[in-house]
């Protein structure tokens, strides 16, 4: 029997949940070899209890040759030996569990590793072969076969296409990989494929992990006779719903139901979080209609600038969506993909979408009306109704590490892109743990290799040990908003009230008795009369009233 944690809320637990994601080659480093692992994150899960959240999310751990950071996995039953063994794994679970946190991973559906066995059984079987046809395998375009079978393109740049050589030594078939060469798709309509994704839950599920987080959700359909896709982009920027052929096709959505079937086996039932990168709110509603995914990551509000308008348009939006099937909406400021938020904030907003590093060039950068956005959407976001998603490192304040040399960079993406796109290295720098220079207690003392990617040496100020006890760092206002999350009966799942505000501010009531007020951009503005003030981001005016880039929590 698990462990009840503080946050125990019956089945139901996901609808409010504060999720921490672990990124866990740069969370902690057990071994000594530079590279976080499990026993590193074993060794800190009490202070992710004490932080106060409810579920941990791990990045892959399966064994995998890292092309793409471990979303090339190789084996999904088994742990990476980098990252540790399956016991090491089974530990942490069990130790997780005791500390009222559930576990969820992160399964990659959409493709394998070319490492894999049954690619390489592929590579070595004939055109048509049941071996290829668990990918997608087609012939090239042209007298020659020499042109790829369609127009598609890698979302790391280049054609999605990779020409094999046959047993002959002759140059043969192509295979599909909308992310690296070494990540070929496999093709979901082929019954072997669900049936083995349906053991790995299985597998997993039975070491007692909650849930899954499910990478590129909106992918795995694609449709018959893989048309060209011509100039659709995508998202597609203010479109309306649109054909894509291989990005959020309604066929994915029989997959889901499916997986939900399996989840409630349990007695005590599996939960899933969808990675889905759609263009419109609706679109996303419809992964998390009562017999599919249970929640999904809402990226409209991670994209919204800063400024009123935009804002509560994508919270307004969001919720009216997830209310039409009964789902709870979640909010996310940051995650391994894109721009720590410090960095975006500290940017003018609504210039363009600040996402990836090439989105901020060019752009000034004020780093403390960054942080000091950054504590005011943190408060948004948890007193929103709904779960939430706390990146590690956001509750530290860290900022995107922008200059990080070249020889150093090891996203994909850099070298795909023609050295054009610097890629998400700089949000997967280790985290700063204690001490005055790297690794900042991320690797043990007597370490033999420094962190896979250098920690700035200004992170001596943003350490867990120079913040903790400190009221006004970034961790203490994480630990009080999260705990107070716990104690105020009105937070978490529910609904929300807009309150009147004046122009550039935000204010919503929930039930029974609070509210929160964000300005995000005019003059000060007024708490209702008779509040008592429960935390704030930053200082008020000397007349207690809440200036711009602050956000307060208040009991009406
Ligand atoms: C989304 C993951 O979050 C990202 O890190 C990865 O590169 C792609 N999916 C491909 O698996």
């Amino acid at each position: 029997m698990r462990t009840a944690g503080p946050a125990e809320n019956g089945a139901l637990w996901w609808r409010s949940a504060v999720i921490y994601q672990v990124y866990i080659r740069s969370f902690a480093d057990g071994d000594g070899d530079g590279v976080g692992d499990v026993p590193g994150l074993r060794s800190r899960l009490p202070y992710l209890a004490g932080l106060g959240i409810d579920a941990l999310w791990i990045n892959p751990w399966y064994p995998s040759p890292m092309k793409d950071a471990g979303y090339d996995v190789s084996d999904f039953r088994a742990i990476e030996p980098l990252f540790g063994t399956l016991t090491d794994a089974e530990e942490m679970i069990a130790g997780a569990h005791d500390l009222g946190m559930r576990v969820l991973l992160d399964i990659v559906p959409n493709h394998l590793s070319d490492q894999h066995r049954w690619f390489q059984a592929a590579l070595a079987a004939e055109p048509g072969s049941p071996e290829r046809a668990r990918f997608i395998f087609r012939d090239g375009r042209g007298p020659d076969g020499s042109t790829p079978p369609n127009d598609w393109m890698s979302n790391f740049g280049g054609v999605a296409w990779t020409r094999v050589t046959e047993a002959d030594g002759a140059l043969g078939q192509w295979y599909l990989h909308l992310f690296t060469p070494e990540q070929p798709d496999v093709d979901w309509t082929n019954p072997e494929v669900r049936e083995e994704f349906n053991e790995t839950m299985r597998f997993w599920f039975a070491l007692g992990v909650d849930g899954f987080r499910i990478d590129v959700a909106h992918g795995l359909a694609k449709a018959e006779g893989l048309p060209d896709v011509g100039s659709i982009i995508w998202p597609p920027v203010g479109a309306e719903v649109v054909d894509h052929p291989h990005w959020d096709r309604d066929e994915v959505h029989d997959i889901y139901r499916s997986w939900r079937s399996l989840a409630d086996t349990y007695e005590d039932p599996r939960v899933f979080v969808a990675e889905a990168w759609v263009h419109h709110p609706e679109r996303l509603s419809q992964y998390v209609r009562p017999d599919e995914l249970h929640t999904a990551f809402n990226f409209d509000f991670l994209l919204a600038p800063w400024e009123a308008e935009p804002m509560r348009e994508s919270i307004v939006v969001a919720l009216a969506a997830h209310e039409t099937v009964g789902a709870p909406a979640t909010w996310v400021l940051s995650n391994h993909d894109t721009v720590r938020e410090v960095s975006r904030y500290a940017r003018p907003q609504g210039v363009r979408p600040l996402r990836k590093l090439t989105d901020l060039a060019g752009l000034p950068a004020d780093f403390a009306v960054g942080r000091r956005r950054a504590r005011a959407a943190a408060l948004l976001m948890l007193a929103l109704p709904g779960g939430a998603y706390v990146y590690q490192g956001e509750e530290l304040g860290l900022a995107e590490v922008e200059d990080l040399p070249e020889d150093v960079l090891q996203d994909p993406g850099w070298e795909q892109s023609g050295r054009t796109e610097r890629g998400r290295d700089g949000c997967r720098v280790p985290i700063p743990w204690s001490g005055e220079a790297p690794p900042f207690g991320f690797s043990p003392e007597d370490a033999n290799a420094p962190p896979w990617l250098p920690q700035p040496a200004a992170w001596r100020e943003l350490t867990v040990e120079a913040q903790a006890g400190d009221e006004h760092s970034m961790l203490e206002l994480y630990r009080r908003a999260l705990h107070l999350r716990r104690t105020q009966p009105a937070l978490g799942d529910g609904t929300l009230r807009w309150l009147h505000m004046p122009e550039g501010a935000l204010a919503f009531a929930r039930d029974p008795g609070f509210a929160c007020i964000v300005n995000l951009s005019g003059d000060p503005v007024s708490a209702p009369a008779g509040a008592r003030l429960l935390i704030t981001s930053g200082p008020l005016t000397g007349d207690g009233r809440v200036p711009r880039d602050t956000a307060v929590w208040i009991a009406t």
